[in-house]
């Protein structure tokens, strides 16, 4: 088959799902799928809740299968419209459970999606981020299920994980390099092609799926390994009574030294994929100390800050029970509305505990998905003339650059900074 004739179906169209599925929709005939009709009629209107979409290569690639019916992009919640798809994509969420387990859910509902629909010679590719051996041993029994076919005899798989970051509008899709691998050495081929065909920067090419697959578990477990060991050096620093950040800026003139910074680290990603590592290798006999030591640290930072600013608001002077607390951004990172496993909320609920009125208030998040998930409710503006005995500024949203701390200093508020944003002169503490 000519890669022209691969008919797309991306499965799962969140942060990773939208953009894969506009980029090939300019080259491909693509359906993107997803369970949830709300995001697909959304999509049809021509919204992205996200704001990771390219809305006007979105238009582009609806308008090409208007225009061509060869190449193009529509939506689709339902799964009798992947009957002439040959090549899955799955972009669907890898949670963990409260236990911090892997959640596969989505990821064996889609497959079992995919089985309705699954012909001779599909390539059913997995993007979403799981533990090395996972599509191997947990996806593709469910492919054979049911549908009668065989592994690698009647259809093939590929995996290719997705770097994307969002908020990023400088490392976006097209231009990072990318991760392939298949299920054999002639699919490793096509999948490899597939990709190149939208990608500016081209591609690695894995031996092997479970190479692929533990490349992505290992890129975000060492980025949290080392935001861990900032963060425990931001609880020694506090005893020892020195600025963290002073000390990380000295520290960094040595030309070996790795820049990281201290923080608060949520999200569907950096604060999730190690423990898809920790349980694979749990699951062959292996405690993994390292990865989840740092885990248990970066969970612990919330709590450090919220303290931390308890006791600077004593030194104040300041009453704790009914004091007003401003929290400056909800989300997990800056200039983005995604809030999921945000540390954020851990930090009002510690500060809850000790009676105190926490507000929020964050121009990026939606206040009704943070009502839904936490049960909190965001200020749609700031009452200037609400007194605060102290702020905690969370997140560097680009709006909070230009936020009036000198006022609340003024008025003796304690103010904490967490993203080392705000001017020096005006803070008592910051991670
Ligand atoms: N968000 C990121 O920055 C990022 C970066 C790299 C990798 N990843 C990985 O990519 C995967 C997807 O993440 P995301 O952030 O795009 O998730 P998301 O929650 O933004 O989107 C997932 C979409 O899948 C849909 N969905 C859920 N179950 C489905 C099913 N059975 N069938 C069809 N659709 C279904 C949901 O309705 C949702 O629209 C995850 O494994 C994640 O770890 C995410």
């Amino acid at each position: 088959m000519n890669l022209q004739d691969r008919q797309i179906a991306v499965i799962g169209l969140g942060y990773v799902g939208l953009p894969l599925a506009i980029e090939y929709g300019k080259k491909y005939r693509v359906i993107g799928f997803d369970i949830f009709k709300a995001r697909v009629e959304e999509l049809e209107r021509g919204e992205d809740h996200t704001l990771e979409a390219d809305l006007v290569g979105m238009q582009q690639a609806r308008d090409a299968f208007r225009s061509t019916g060869k190449i193009g992009l529509t939506f689709s919640s339902d799964p009798e419209d992947l009957k002439q798809v040959n090549t899955y994509i799955v972009t669907v969420p890898t949670p963990i459970d409260r236990f911090n387990n892997p959640d596969l859910t989505p990821l064996l509902k889609a497959s079992e999606t995919i089985v309705k629909t699954l012909n001779r010679g599909d390539i059913v590719i997995y993007e979403s981020t799981v533990y090395p051996g996972c599509t191997e041993e947990d996806c593709v029994p469910v492919l054979e299920k049911n549908s009668g076919l065989k592994f690698n005899v009647d259809f093939f798989c590929g995996y290719s994980p997705e770097r994307i970051n969002p908020g990023d509008k400088v490392n976006t899709l097209t231009k990072i390099k990318k991760i392939t691998s298949g299920s054999t050495p002639e699919v490793a081929d096509i999948v490899d092609a597939l990709y190149n065909s939208i990608l500016l920067n081209g591609t690695h090419r894995a031996p092997n799926m479970k190479v692929a697959e533990a490349a992505k578990a290992v890129e975000n477990s060492q980025r949290d390994v080392n935001i861990s060991f900032m963060n425990e050096l931001a609880l020694i620093c506090d005893r020892v009574g020195i600025d963290t950040n002073d000390v990380i800026e000295a520290a960094g003139t040595k030309w070996n030294f790795l820049k990281y910074r201290p923080g608060l680290v949520g999200g569907h990603c950096i604060s999730v994929d190690p423990y898809y590592l920790a349980h694979k290798a749990r699951s062959l006999g292996y405690d993994p100390q390292v990865i989840l030591s740092g885990r248990a640290v970066n969970n612990s930072i919330a709590k450090f800050i919220a303290d931390k600013t308890l006791k600077l608001m004593i030194q104040k002077d300041h009453k704790i029970k009914n004091a007003n607390i401003l929290i400056l951004g909800v989300t997990f990172k800056e200039n983005c509305p995604d809030c999921r496993n945000t540390k954020v909320v851990d930090i009002a609920n510690e500060l809850e505990d000790f009676g105190v009125n926490v507000d929020i208030y964050d121009p990026w998040a939606n206040p009704a998905v943070v009502k839904h998930e936490y049960g909190k409710n965001l200020l749609p503006v700031i009452d200037p003339n609400k007194q605060y005995s102290a702020i905690i500024a969370c997140v560097s949203h680009k709006e909070f650059y230009n936020f009036d701390f000198k006022k609340y200093q003024e008025q003796d508020a304690v103010i904490f900074d967490v993203k080392n944003f705000v001017d020096r002169s005006l803070v008592d503490g910051r991670l």
